[in-house]
C-alpha cells in the first residue's frame, strides 16, 4: 500500500513534523473522509522520512492510510451507502480494491484557471479570457425567440421543482441528441452547469484502481478530479503539429486492464480543435471491445463555427455505443451561464440512475426559473435563432483575431481555432516562448487585456510555455479594443517581456 515515486515531480508544501501529526491524527479521530496533504518532499527529506513511514505505518494497521505517490490520504470505512448490494453504484463500483472513495482538498490541488479568473476578472479592462458566448439577457432572449410569450410564469409556487429538471427542459435536450438515435428523456439529467455534471459523473464512476486517460490539453477538472479520486490518470496529448490531432495508436499503447474510462472533450477547450467524426467512431471502437465508458465534454458543442459543410461531427451520444456519456451546459454556445443549468446524457440508463443517487447528496433540484428559462431557450423557436446568434459573433470575433495573428507572425502562432470559443496562442520573443505568466501579468497591469496562461492553467506548469488562452467569442467591441492595445504593447513594451528561463 505504501507506495513514493521518487520520479515525480515535488509539489506542495514543505511541512513541519508537529504539523502533519497534528493533521493526520485529527482527521483520523474524526474518521473524516477528506484529508489530503502533500507531503512528497517531506518523505523524501532524509531527515523526516523514517518518522513520517512510522506514523504513516502505523495507521495503515488500522487500514486508514493510503499514501501515493505524492499524497497521503487518511479516511474512514466505507459507509453502507457506498456498499449496498442494492445500490447502483455496484455496477460500476469504482473500487475494485474495496477501497473507499476518497477525495483530496486542499490549496495546491486549487484550480490554476479558476485562481487566475478569480484574481483578475473583476478588474479587468478587456475580458478576453471568458469562455462564454458573449452573455445575453432575459430581454435578449426573448426578442431572438419567436415564441414571445413569457417563459416565467410568476404566479408558480417556488417549491423545489422537478428533482432531476423538468420534463420540458429534458424533452428539449433529449430531441437535440436523437438527431440519428432517438434518446428518451429520462436519460438525461440536469444538474448546475456542467462543471457539476463533470463531478458528478467522475465522482459516481471512477476510484482508485481505476485508470483513466484523458485528452489533454483541456479543463483541468476533467483530468485532476479522477486523480483527487484516486484513479491513476494518463493524458492523452492532441499534437499541436498536427492541427491538435488524436493519435489512435497512441490511445491504444494507453489501455489498461483496468481501463475504466476514456474522457474527451471535443471541441476542445484551449485549442478550439474538433475530433473528428472518424476519429470519434475509432475511440469508440477501441472502448467497445473492452468495455470502456467514454465520457465526453461537450460544453462548446454545437459551436462548430469553422468546420467546412457536413464536418461537423455528431455528439458522442450518436455513435450507437452504450456506454457513452456527455455533459453540457447554457454557458458556452447558448451565452447562459448565469442560469447555471447543465446536464449529464448517456445512451445507458444504470449511469445516469448511478449519478442521480450521488446528486441526491448534492443538489435537490436546480431553481425552478433557470429551468424554465433554459427550457425556452433550448425550444425549437428560440435554439437555431441563439445559435445561429452565436456562430456569427463566433466567425466574425475569429476574422479579428486571425488579422492580429497575421500581422504579429513575427511574435505569436497559432492553430487557427474551428469550433468553440477559444484560441491558444503561442507567443515568443527573439525565438523564445515568453514567460506567459508574466506576459499575462503585464497585459493586465498595463494595458487592462486578460488573457489566460498557458503553462499554468493547461499544462501543468510544465508545458504549453508560451502559451495563451485568448477567449475570443465576447462582444465585438471589446474583443477590438483589446486587439487595438495589445498592438501597442506589441510595438513597444513587448520586447521587454522575459522568455522561459529553460528554453
Ligand atoms: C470544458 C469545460 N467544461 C466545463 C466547464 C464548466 O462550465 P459550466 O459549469 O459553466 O457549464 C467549462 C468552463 O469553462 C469548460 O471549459
Amino acid at each position: 500500500m505504501v507506495h513514493v515515486d521518487g520520479k515525480r515531480k515535488l509539489t506542495g508544501h514543505l511541512l513541519d513534523l508537529p504539523r502533519f501529526i497534528h493533521f493526520l491524527l485529527r482527521f483520523t479521530q474524526s474518521g473524516n473522509a477528506i484529508f489530503n496533504y502533500h507531503v512528497t518532499r517531506y518523505l523524501n527529506s532524509m531527515r523526516y522520512k523514517s518518522n513520517a513511514f512510522r506514523i504513516i505505518e502505523s495507521l495503515l494497521r488500522k487500514d486508514r492510510v493510503v499514501v501515493r505517490s505524492k499524497r497521503v490520504s487518511v479516511f474512514k470505512k466505507p459507509s453502507r451507502w457506498f456498499t449496498s448490494k442494492s445500490s447502483p453504484w455496484n455496477k460500476y463500483d469504482p473500487s475494485p480494491t474495496g477501497q473507499p472513495r476518497i477525495f483530496y482538498l486542499d490549496e495546491a490541488n486549487r484550480a490554476t484557471l479558476y485562481k487566475w479568473m478569480d484574481k483578475y476578472e473583476t478588474t479587468a479592462k478587456y475580458n478576453v479570457a471568458e469562455t462564454c458566448c458573449a452573455s445575453i439577457s432575459f430581454n435578449d432572449l426573448r426578442e431572438l425567440s419567436e415564441d414571445k410569450s413569457d417563459p416565467l410564469d410568476l404566479s408558480i409556487k417556488l417549491t423545489y421543482g422537478a428533482i432531476r429538471g423538468s420534463e420540458r427542459l429534458r424533452g428539449n435536450l433529449a430531441r437535440l441528441y436523437s438527431d440519428q438515435t432517438p434518446l428518451p428523456s429520462d436519460n438525461v439529467l440536469i444538474t448546475a452547469g456542467a462543471i457539476q455534471a463533470n463531478f458528478l459523473l467522475l465522482y459516481t464512476l471512477v476510484g482508485s484502481g481505476d485508470h483513466v486517460i484523458c485528452h489533454y490539453p483541456t479543463y483541468q477538472q476533467l483530468y485532476s478530479v479522477p486523480e483527487s479520486l484516486g484513479a491513476e490518470v494518463s493524458l492523452w496529448k492532441a499534437k499541436e503539429a498536427d492541427n491538435w490531432r488524436l493519435d489512435i495508436n497512441e490511445l491504444k499503447s494507453l489501455i489498461r486492464p483496468n481501463t475504466k474510462m476514456i474522457i474527451l472533450n471535443n471541441p476542445q477547450n484551449p485549442t478550439g480543435a474538433v475530433i473528428p467524426q472518424e476519429t470519434l467512431k475509432e475511440i469508440v471502437e477501441i472502448a467497445r471491445s473492452s468495455s470502456i465508458i467514454v465520457h465526453a465534454d461537450e460544453v462548446y458543442r454545437p459551436l462548430y463555427h469553422s468546420v467546412g459543410e457536413g464536418q461537423a461531427p455528431p455528439s458522442l451520444l450518436s455513435l450507437g455505443y452504450e456506454h457513452t456519456v456527455v455533459t453540457g451546459s447554457m454557458s458556452k454556445a447558448y451565452s447562459l451561464a448565469g442560469l447555471r443549468v447543465g446536464w449529464i446524457a448517456s445512451r445507458d440508463r444504470s449511469i445516469i440512475e448511478a449519478c442521480a443517487s450521488a446528486r441526491d447528496y448534492t443538489t435537490i433540484s436546480v431553481g425552478q426559473l433557470d429551468d424554465a428559462i433554459a427550457s425556452y431557450a433550448l425550444a425549437p423557436a428560440c435554439e437555431p435563432n441563439l445559435l445561429k446568434r452565436n456562430l456569427d459573433l463566433a466567425r466574425r470575433n475569429l476574422a479579428i483575431l486571425e488579422k492580429f495573428i497575421e500581422s504579429h507572425r513575427w511574435a505569436c502562432d497559432w492553430v487557427k481555432p474551428r469550433a468553440g470559443t477559444t484560441a491558444f496562442v503561442r507567443f515568443n520573443n527573439q525565438g523564445h516562448p515568453v514567460d506567459d505568466v508574466a506576459f499575462c501579468e503585464q497585459l493586465q497591469a498595463k494595458i487592462g487585456v486578460m488573457f489566460v496562461p498557458g503553462s499554468s492553467c493547461f499544462g501543468e506548469g510544465e508545458d504549453y510555455e508560451g502559451y495563451v488562452r485568448i477567449g475570443y467569442v465576447c462582444e465585438t467591441e471589446v474583443l477590438e479594443q483589446a486587439m487595438e492595445a495589445l498592438r501597442s504593447f506589441m510595438d513597444g513594451e513587448y520586447r521587454n517581456v522575459p522568455v522561459r528561463s529553460r528554453s
